[in-house]
């Protein structure tokens, strides 16, 4: 017992170290494969030995179901905030008043102000206990399963730390994070977050820390609390948190003067864009604790730091008008027109007003000058409105209360921000949508298709659902033919079918009836399954028919899918003619299960592409349209020697996703042809 109780701490102790070395300092010395195989090792014993899991255990990091709502803790500090400003004025006059208080010499840190959000961390005796939110500054929600996903928050802390500790910083999403969140909302027919603070708040909030763990956040620490401290500054105690495993910004200067604090606020303003993360700003601090502790708070705000923050690019332009698009689920999404201005080197036509709540809270009213910006999304915003220069009697701009497309009266779900046309069946664009995003090429990839020739097929009738396209025949198409204009009635495409277009469309869609089960699943267009989800899904259900008849319970025991998703899942297939839709696809031919060749006697070898027989075959990682075993049952079918490691011997390794570099790279060294699973099967 002792031996795994030791076996346990040293795992434990070896990949918290490793993990530092990957996520903190860069500077990784074993293989993600190396790495994979301790984890793996770890969580066997942990598994089988509860009771020696440790409380840094590196397997938190990867997150799972929290059941209850957040526990709220008191901070033993309050987490008050910053003074703000926008005018360097104001950053001299902060500067003159501490003169005055303050005999003789004195020097500030700047620092970049973070946008995300506020987290104070509890350190006991070097292990991480609680992370708390920032609450109302007196009391937060315990967060700790959550944070402890952050790779690069240490759970254990190394070196010459205090016993009693707390560090406070923010928690950010990386720009490449962000994109990748938002682009997946967006696949499943979810709301986008506006932008990348949003985006770190809603993920702290979640009540799943393996979701958490999946959205890729970072921490910056920013202040550190210890009443052991063996430093007299503010910049020597980030360098000594540094020393315990934080992650501390190399962007942050010591100056000796107000002049050098408005040198580090010019060259950030020139550079912030260069930055993977956002900054709204830099905090500029009094560096001795002595001044600082001698300068004390106000209620909210301590004397001893200010925030300048940067104004964001802003132009300002008329609103020409509003439009109202309605998407493949209904959601109904405002889009300003405006006069044409150029802002950050492009011309904006348009800002996004995302829901009914910012016009309101803009009040903004027809014609109405607005200022846009450009945050974190590729479409600007309007921020705000040129009230002295709004036209006297002009109307104020209200949300529509029918849909633009169908008349059909809108609904607002509680607590949603969305409007929602819910005439599903009948509303043209979100016939169309569906459409699109079925022939969408993550979906089912019929390339040749397009939105304007979707368009042109349901305005033809020919197609009024997903399964109408497999039906299409070459008299249908040929010579049908219509131009496509923009806003100022410019043809910006011509379609017109003629013999070889409408083959290669016939081509592309008889081509579509082999896309793998996870591409079909998503191309139906449930709510809240994006791609990730499709795969997690098809690989434990095996099968339509299971994923159909899966109730509430079952759809929730598989990996990643919570009641948001599963309810997704239960209403789509509760549905008639969904089950239709779905009947008729599989009578055309479409693939609607994973092949598992585990299963049954009648192994139809003659499906390999390449001849295995008497070859020594390695199988390596993740499959998407085969487990692994099935593919071992197949291959032994079909007279291969199906062996584990690779050797000298081995012909062929086949590789999924996720093989192990190592593995990979010993393939390689030994000239040895690796295979993907659609080069065999
Ligand atoms: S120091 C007592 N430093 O800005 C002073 N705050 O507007 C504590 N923030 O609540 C804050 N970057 O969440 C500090 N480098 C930085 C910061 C920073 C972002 C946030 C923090 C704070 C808010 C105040």
């Amino acid at each position: 017992m002792e031996d795994i109780k030791q076996k346990i701490q040293e795992l434990t102790d070896k990949l918290n170290e490793h993990n530092r070395r990957y996520y903190v300092n860069s500077d990784p010395i074993i293989s993600d494969y190396q790495y994979d195989m301790m984890m793996k090792e770890l969580e066997a014993l942990e598994r089988e030995y509860p009771q020696h899991k440790l409380p840094d255990s590196p397997t938190q990091r990867v997150g799972g179901f929290i059941t209850s709502k957040f526990k709220q803790v008191k901070h033993e500090f309050p987490m008050i905030s910053l003074a703000n400003t926008y005018s360097q004025e104001e950053v001299t006059d902060f500067d003159n008043r501490l003169k005055k208080s303050i005999d003789g010499d004195f020097e500030y840190v700047c620092e970049l102000k973070y946008d995300g959000l506020a987290i104070s961390l509890i350190y006991e005796n070097g292990i991480l206990t609680h992370a708390i939110t920032r609450g109302d500054g007196i009391v937060g929600d315990d967060v700790t399963a959550n944070i402890k996903t952050i790779r690069t928050i240490p759970l254990k802390l190394v070196g010459d730390y205090p016993k009693n500790l707390c560090i406070r910083g923010e928690v950010i999403m990386p720009h490449s994070s962000f994109l990748k969140l938002n682009a997946e909302k967006e696949d499943a027919g979810d709301q986008t977050f506006a932008n990348p603070r949003n985006a770190a708040s809603g993920t702290i909030k979640l009540q799943n820390s393996k979701e958490v763990a999946r959205r890729n956040l970072d921490f910056k620490p920013y202040s550190v609390i210890s009443e052991e401290s063996n430093t007299s500054n503010h910049y020597d105690s980030l360098r000594e948190a540094r020393k315990w495993g934080f992650k501390v910004s190399d962007f942050m200067a010591k100056c000796k003067n107000i002049n050098e604090v408005f040198e580090f606020i010019d060259y950030w303003n020139a550079h912030r864009k260069e930055l993977e993360f956002d900054t709204d700003g830099i905090v500029v601090k009094v560096n001795d604790f002595a001044l600082q502790d001698e300068l004390g708070s106000t209620a909210k705000v301590p004397r001893w730091a200010i925030a300048y923050k940067f104004k964001a690019e802003a132009a300002l332009t008329e609103l020409l008008s509003v439009a109202y698009q309605v998407g493949r689920i209904g959601t109904i999404t405002p889009v300003a027109n405006l006069a044409p201005v150029l802002l950050a080197g492009t011309t904006v036509k348009r800002a996004s007003l995302h829901n009914a709540d910012i016009i309101e809270e803009l009040d903004l009213h027809e014609h109405d000058f607005v200022y846009v910006e450009k945050g974190g999304e590729i479409i600007p915003k309007i921020t705000g409105v040129e009230v002295s220069k709004r036209r006297e009697g002009s109307r104020k701009i209200e949300f529509p209360e029918y849909c633009p497309a169908c008349s059909t009266k809108l609904v607002r779900n509680e607590g949603e921000a969305a409007h929602y046309c819910p005439n599903i069946k009948g509303c043209l664009p979100q016939i169309k949508g569906r459409i699109e995003h079925f022939i969408s090429r993550k979906a089912m990839n019929i390339s040749t298709m397009g939105e304007e020739t979707v368009s042109l097929l349901v305005d033809k009738d020919l197609i009024k659902n997903i399964a109408d396209i497999y039906t299409l025949e070459y008299e249908d198409l040929f010579g049908l033919e219509r131009e496509f204009v923009d806003e100022d009635n410019n043809v910006v495409r011509t379609i017109s079918l003629r013999e070889k277009s409408t083959e290669n469309l016939l081509h592309s869609i008889e081509e579509s009836k082999s896309r793998a089960f996870y591409h079909v699943l998503y191309a139906l267009g449930i709510r809240h399954i994006g791609e990730t989800v499709s795969k997690k899904l098809t690989r434990y259900f095996k099968n339509i028919d299971n994923i159909i008849n899966a109730d509430f319970e079952n759809l929730i025991a598989c990996d990643e899918i919570g009641d948001i998703i599963a309810g997704g899942i239960i209403g789509y297939f509760s549905d008639e003619d969904n089950i239709e839709i779905v009947n008729r696809l599989k009578s055309y031919g479409l693939i609607f299960s994973v092949e598992d060749f585990s299963s049954g006697n009648n192994i139809d070898t003659s499906k390999l592409k390449i001849d295995l027989k008497d070859k020594n075959v390695v199988v390596s990682g993740v499959f998407k349209n085969f487990s692994r075993d099935g593919i071992k049952d197949f291959l032994d079918a079909a007279g291969a020697k199906v062996v584990s490691s690779i050797s000298s011997k081995t012909d062929y390794v086949i590789a999924g996703e996720n093989m192990g570099p190592a593995k990979l790279e010993k393939a390689k060294k030994l000239g040895i042809t690796v295979l993907s699973e659609e080069e065999v099967f």
